[in-house]
């Protein structure tokens, strides 16, 4: 099967690269802007605002990704900047205090979470039950004491996809906020924060959006930003940056108000690049592309006699399929000799097709497992 993007990632050219929940494959045209930056840096030294501009392009293409406006984007540097900045604008009040999160939650969101407990909020958690968070969890834990129900979109573990919509509406009926860890989800799962219905989502954007590390994202839906001041702050959440003014502190009126310091110029290059060949492609048609990969990756799993950790419904996965393992650094070991690269977590081998992977990519993972039995648990 012929894949037009293909050639423009050279992995391809000795391994077969399904492991994009860890670490998109690099494209050429990413290495570009890299180089781009440091010859900008030879030929200019510093060029502060062609550089500020790449903060605006890059919010203004993670607004376009998710269906937001810019000025509800914060660009951070990491997923969990951004929630760290967020949760420095809440205040638990007598009323609201509780904290919803669930077993989904990537660690550094509950982390993060059970951080503020000693700062006045409770934190509970809804667990999993054969590998999903049942909504019986959401309706039991949500109520009038909560001020906010923490979702992962898709779990880092199995991959499995929550009911977002669901969920959301039953936190905004109890009067609780929605906030929405997408960063399994964002490139490869349509994402549009209206349709969701979620007030603040955070992610990153060097898994499925193909960057690099040290670029976050926080979006706060438009109305809420106006009543949210957030501690951890800094010269570029000013309203007017260039401003010098040490004695004031005088925050931007939209979600620029959430980042902090000089922005992290190389890594927006990298972003750029890599968001605007998401954009161009369309995150619809990478879903469609990929949905016959996983459907055709889980019946193998299944002909072999293995077992998967993820949903069997494809409504209720991403583009990661978890296989459950007796062994899985041991098998992501031995398929690396192999050359196929994939990575594990919690017993569960984790394969990832994105747009840029085949029908041979998957039918050579088969033929590997296939002679690797042994480590299907
Ligand atoms: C779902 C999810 N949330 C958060 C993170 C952490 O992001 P960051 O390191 O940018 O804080 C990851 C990283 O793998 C992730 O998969």
């Amino acid at each position: 099967m012929s894949n037009p993007w293909r050639p423009d990632f050279p992995i391809f050219t000795h391994s077969v690269y399904l492991n994009s929940c860890s670490y998109g494959a690099l494209s050429r045209r990413v290495e570009a802007a890299y180089e781009a930056y440091l010859e900008n840096r030879h030929a200019k030294g510093a060029d502060w605002i062609a550089w500020c501009e790449k903060n605006e392009i890059v919010r203004g293409q993670l607004a376009q990704l998710i269906g937001a406006e810019p000025a509800e984007i914060a660009v951070t540097t990491s997923a969990s900047a951004a929630l760290d900045s967020l949760v420095s604008a809440l205040s638990p009040s007598g009323e609201r205090n509780r904290i919803v999160i669930s077993d989904f939650e990537f660690p550094t969101v509950g982390q993060i979470w059970h951080a503020q407990e000693g700062r006045g909020f409770e934190v509970v958690t809804a667990r999993e039950r054969d590998g999903i968070i049942p909504m019986s969890e959401y309706e039991r834990l949500i109520d009038e004491r909560t001020l906010i129900v923490s979702i992962a979109h898709v779990c880092y573990r199995n991959g499995a996809m929550n009911d977002v919509a669901a969920i959301a509406r039953l936190a905004h009926e109890r009067g609780a906020l929605v906030l929405l860890d997408a960063y399994q989800a964002l490139g490869a799962v349509p994402v549009d924060v209206r349709a969701l219905g979620v007030d603040f989502l955070i992610g990153g954007v060097l898994k499925y959006l193909l960057s690099s590390a040290g670029v976050g994202l926080l979006y706060v839906r438009g109305e809420l930003v106006p009543g949210l001041s957030p501690y951890a702050t800094g010269w570029f959440a000013q309203a007017d940056i260039h401003a010098m003014d040490m004695h004031h502190h005088r925050e931007a009126p939209d979600a620029r108000r959430f980042e902090t310091g000089t922005p992290p110029i190389p890594n927006l290059f990298a972003a750029e690049a890599g968001l605007a060949q998401i954009l161009e492609i369309g995150v619809e048609t990478i879903h469609a592309h990929v949905r016959p990969l996983t459907a055709r990756l889980k019946a193998g799993v299944k002909d072999l006699g293995g077992r998967l950790a993820s949903p069997e419904d494809p409504a209720r996965h991403g583009a990661m399929i978890a296989i459950r393992s007796s062994d899985d650094h041991g098998l992501v070991a031995r398929l690396a000799a192999r050359r196929i690269v994939t990575s594990c977590r919690d017993g569960n081998l984790r394969v990832s097709p994105h747009f840029y992977n085949t029908e041979e990519d998957i039918d050579a993972l088969l033929a590997a497992l296939a002679d690797n039995r042994d480590l299907l648990a």
